[in-house]
């Protein structure tokens, strides 16, 4: 018998909200009611991604400009799903991606000027149907959000995307919140100036209502409490 496909979640948002703890947070809570998870993040994920990851954070490619990081990050995202992504869905596993496709329309296009019909363009090419089931946009004040992202960095150096000025985070906030707006059937915008907990319980009550397939009904409730 084939499995039934796994669900696809993604988180976004900028940097500082919690993004990565909030994934493993909410797999831990799928994997409670015995559902396989894979905890995934971009760009990154699989053995080719992992090296393109590098090339881009390394400031590396910032000289070919904004256009080519996007295809960077495309090329990445290729491998990610059909080494990891796609192959975990099949099996039933569902599948938790710190940021995907929505941090390079925001990252690239709107704030980079890349054109958004050609960031679209290589989206249909790269994802196809595998669009996430589900997107968490995770928001917060940039000035706190960069706070969080500082102390949670203690004294390493800031990486390239990190070391941008208090304005540009700010625009990365509007860019997110607009296309959460804009996509209110696949997004949800989640404040994170709340305690973590009521954070974590908010995003778990969407999960719930929106994704619960049938066999697991019932086990949802007991797992939240
Ligand atoms: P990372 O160290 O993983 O940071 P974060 O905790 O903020 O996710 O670095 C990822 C950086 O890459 C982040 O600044 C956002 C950027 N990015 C893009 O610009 N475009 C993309 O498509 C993706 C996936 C990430």
């Amino acid at each position: 018998m084939r499995a039934m496909r796994g669900r696809f979640i993604t988180f976004e948002g900028g940097e500082g909200t919690g993004k990565s703890s909030h994934a493993s947070l909410l797999a831990r809570r799928l994997e409670a009611l015995g559902i396989e998870v894979v905890l995934t993040r971009e760009p990154g994920g699989s053995t080719g991604a992992e090296i393109i990851r590098h090339v881009i954070l390394s400031g590396a490619a910032k000289p070919f400009g904004p256009a080519a990081e996007a295809i960077l990050f495309a090329a990445a995202r290729d491998d990610h799903l059909n080494q990891t992504i796609r192959p975990a869905l099949a099996r039933g596993a569902w599948v938790i991606c710190d940021r995907f496709t929505d941090s390079t329309v925001v990252y690239q296009g709107i704030l980079g000027g890349v054109d958004l019909n050609l960031i679209k363009a290589i989206e249909r090419i790269v994802v196809g149907d595998d669009k996430p089931d589900l997107t968490i946009v995770l928001d917060v004040p940039p000035e706190l959000g960069l706070q969080r992202a500082a102390s949670r960095r203690g004294t390493g150096a800031a990486d390239r995307f990190e070391a941008e000025a208090i304005q540009y985070h700010t625009k990365l906030r509007e860019a997110f919140r607009a296309l959460a707006a804009k996509d209110r059937g696949r997004c949800v915008l989640i404040d994170t100036t709340l305690p973590r907990e009521q954070v974590a319980d908010g995003i778990w009550n969407e999960v719930q209502s929106r994704l619960t397939p049938q066999k697991y009904r019932g086990t949802f409730r007991e797992a939240a409490s």
